[in-house]
């Protein structure tokens, strides 16, 4: 595991579009998993900025995102898809036919997970998967449960979750109450991981990555498993890990 610390978010932002663009320039057919948030827009916004410098070129990726709400069309403003389309992807030279996402409407929740997790397998596999983490240790939504659910799944959204995202919608009353999510399994096939926080309430769920215990409770703890992960955080979200002892994992920039 890779522990890159920075010294605040704009910091954070660049280290991250550089793993990003470094995959992507090693392999410009790359597979790339997404992932939506506060979090990772300044990475997107560094990425667009490198898109428009010619240091990246998008056009031979595919794209596979983490999880979207059931219930909103790809058009609403808070649907994942359109949040991709906004902040990264129309400003960008991927292709449209590449970008996959779970859909947020549907008849059969079964049948589409069974189809994303197959579409995935055929593309050959994410190379590359962006993350963010919840307060609560969610990674994708992947909530606090007592077992882990493996593959692409449709899920209950945990009420921190609910409150936490509420900031998006203006009303919680608004935010869905499920979602379609990658499966922990799903995320841990990737070749390799990268995931970002920022801030301190972030911290105590940064932590349970060092504990050296897997704990479904704490979905992130399972990237301890994962043998190329490379942990992106400012300096509030590393305030426990360096507590904790854990300051020999630094890596200086
Ligand atoms: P955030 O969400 O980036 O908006 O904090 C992260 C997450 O819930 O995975």
């Amino acid at each position: 595991m890779q522990l890159y610390v920075t010294e605040d978010y704009r910091e954070l932002s660049k280290k991250a579009a550089q793993v990003v663009a470094e995959q992507i320039q090693k392999k410009p057919g790359a597979i790339i998993g997404f992932a939506t948030g506060g979090t990772p827009m300044g990475l997107y916004e560094e990425l667009i900025g490198k898109y428009n410098q010619g240091e990246v070129d998008f056009s031979g990726i595919t794209t596979f995102n983490l999880d979207e709400y059931v219930g909103l069309t790809r058009e609403h403003p808070q649907s994942y898809y359109h949040f991709m389309w906004e902040n990264l992807f129309s400003k960008v030279n991927v292709k449209k036919e590449r970008i996959h996402f779970p859909p947020g409407i549907f008849t059969d929740a079964q049948a589409v997970c069974r189809q994303y997790e197959a579409q995935m397998d055929e593309a050959g596999g994410i190379d590359l998967q962006i993350l963010g983490i919840g307060t609560n240790g969610h990674i994708g939504f992947n909530e606090p449960a007592d077992t882990f659910e493996i593959s692409t799944h449709l899920v209950d959204l945990a009420e921190e979750t609910i409150e936490a995202n509420a900031r998006f919608f203006g009303d919680k009353t608004e935010v869905p109450r499920k979602a379609i999510t990658m499966g922990v399994g799903s995320i841990m096939k990737a070749k390799s991981i990268l995931l970002l926080a920022s801030g301190k309430n972030k911290a105590e769920a940064v932590s349970h990555i060092y504990s050296g215990f897997v704990d479904p409770r704490v979905p992130a703890s399972v990237l301890q498993l994962h043998p190329h992960v490379t942990l992106v955080i400012d300096k509030e979200a590393a305030q426990l890990i360096e507590e904790k002892g854990a300051s020999t994992w630094l890596h200086s920039q």
